[in-house]
């Protein structure tokens, strides 16, 4: 496994020939951020050796590197879902390839249904903890020691330093910015109103269907994570049907897009 790593890696450094020190993962709908990126060199994620390819509408697939002011950044645009049938291993396999690449930091970012009933869709929350409820773990099976420890610490996954320098960013530019833990689930169905309930008492205050592999690998490795959720829709719908697309998830998120791009911007501009 460590060898495959290391030769998507490789593969990669080859041809952009520099370290990035921050991953960047983009969800529904917020792929944007990569526009923002200069001096961007990017692939289709097809034309790297053994990475996975995505099937879901909005996710183009494809990994942009270059900076961000002066730091080397390299992003995913579009991720890969447990919904989708990937095995655990897979989901997390671009992770795994960019610690190879040299990142510190993972940044990560994703649509989410709000369970907090003081969350309005469209609103920002910073993830500071999270609840694992996918059926699997992406650390099962053997460790590998050279990658991180057999039971990592989860204390503080969401590095606590980012938390506080993102909120004092969100303040200087009057952005509202939620916090919050996300519970992340298999999908591919949104919830019933009784699991959206059943969410919200077990202590989450959103919910979704991505994050919680990429983060418990990145952490399993050391690498600092900072990930911010897109609240597209709420669990006390204000829709007279009261259902939720994949369409309005996307609208929501590419609304709110900018503002989440100017926190990771000018968070990473900090580092
Ligand atoms: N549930 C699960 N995943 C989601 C939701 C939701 O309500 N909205 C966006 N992604």
């Amino acid at each position: 496994m460590i060898e495959k790593f290391k030769n998507t890696a490789n593969f990669l450094l080859e041809r952009v020939k520099f370290q990035p020190e921050v991953g960047i993962i983009l969800g529904s709908g917020l792929g944007g951020f990569a526009n923002k990126i200069e001096n961007s060199i990017s692939f289709d994620y097809k034309e790297i050796p053994d990475f996975p390819v995505s099937t879901v509408e909005g996710h183009s697939g494809k990994l942009v590197f270059g900076n961000i002011g002066n730091k080397k950044v390299v992003a995913m645009q579009g991720r890969f879902h447990f919904y989708e049938g990937y095995p655990m291993q897979t989901v997390t396999y671009p992770v795994r390839v960019m610690k190879f690449l040299g990142i510190k930091y993972l940044f990560v970012s994703n649509a989410a249904g709000g369970l907090n009933p003081t969350f309005k869709a469209g609103d920002l929350m910073l993830i500071n903890d999270h609840i694992n409820f996918f059926p699997q773990n992406p650390l099962l099976g053997r460790n590998f020691d050279e990658l991180g420890p057999r039971f990592p610490d989860m204390s503080k996954t969401y590095a606590p330093e980012l938390i506080v320098k993102a909120k004092e960013i969100a303040k200087n530019h009057n952005i509202k910015l939620q916090e919050g833990i996300y519970i992340g689930s298999s999908g591919p169905t949104l919830e019933t109103p009784a699991e959206y309930r059943f969410f919200k008492s077990i202590g989450a205050d959103v919910t979704g269907m991505s994050t919680v592999p990429e983060v418990i690998v990145a952490h399993h490795m050391g690498i600092k994570v900072f990930g911010i959720s897109v609240v597209t829709n709420t669990a006390t719908p204000s829709t007279p049907d009261g259902e939720t697309t994949h369409e309005e998830v996307q609208n929501v998120a590419g609304t709110v897009e900018p503002q989440m791009t100017l926190i990771f911007n000018e968070l990473i501009k900090s580092l």
